[in-house]
């Protein structure tokens, strides 16, 4: 496995690797914001995320980023009504957003427009337009099945060859349509970092770290120009 896209460090829990990840988060920032201007960060889906977002709104950290120089995107969403509560965008409102008064004019939450095809377009477009510069930082999660954004094992959005955002089958509970970033998107992103928790996790890292290459979430690191891959102890293979 290349250090470039299989760098694994391992945390005795959740919490700590949290508070580890929200300290390089405000230095990712610190660079980013130095070099051109503005911290472009992808927020990850899921539960995982909760923790991180805790420490980031929390002091020391939330005085040490420039909030005002950063920019919100997400990069992929349970295509449900707004305010629904397994929508990850309410759970970055919840935990990271709201606890900061983040506004709205820099934080882009994929839309909910019928159908689903629409608001994948739409967000592309979004994307096109407000994301200036790089992705300097694109969190991520990986579920039990090896997936991660919303790239399912055998989704037709893993065969996308052009357009940034799709929308397509959410092949897990919660089930219903998905709408994600796709693999060709991921040439606009400089780092990408997995954050994962969890003993169901553990086979498929375990895969994964033993070589293969079937699993959407080793795919999606090994398009990356660089992934580390932050992990608790209880997932780590
Ligand atoms: C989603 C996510 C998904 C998530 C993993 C891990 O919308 O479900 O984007 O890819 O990151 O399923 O989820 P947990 O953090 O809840 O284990």
């Amino acid at each position: 496995m290349d250090s470039t896209h299989f760098n694994k460090v391992v945390y005795p829990d959740a919490l700590s690797m949290a508070q580890r990840a929200a300290q390089d988060i405000a230095e990712c920032a610190a660079r980013a914001i130095a070099e051109h201007g503005r911290f472009n960060l992808f927020l990850g889906g899921g539960s995982t995320p909760r923790y991180l977002h805790k420490e980031l709104v929390t002091e020391p950290l939330r005085s040490q980023i420039d909030w005002d120089k950063v920019y919100l995107f997400c990069g992929d969403e349970r295509f449900l009504p707004v305010g629904d509560p397994e929508k990850n965008e309410t759970m970055f409102r919840e935990t990271l957003s709201g606890p900061l008064n983040f506004p709205e004019e820099r934080l882009f939450n994929m839309p909910y427009l019928l159908p689903a095809e629409h608001a994948a377009e739409v967000y592309e477009k979004t994307l096109r337009e407000h994301l200036v510069g790089p992705v300097d930082l694109m969190l991520l999660g990986m579920g039990p099945d090896g997936h991660c954004l919303s790239l399912f094992p055998g989704s037709p959005a893993l065969q996308e060859q052009h357009k940034w955002v799709v929308s397509g089958p959410g092949l897990n509970p919660p089930a219903g349509t998905r709408i994600t970033v796709t693999l060709p998107f991921l040439d606009q992103v400089s780092e990408g970092w997995f954050l994962i928790v969890g003993a169901d996790k553990k086979p498929k890292l375990s895969a994964i770290f033993s070589g293969d290459m079937s699993f959407p979430s080793a795919v999606v690191a090994q398009r990356l120009k660089k992934c580390n891959w932050l992990l608790d102890e209880t997932c780590n293979p």
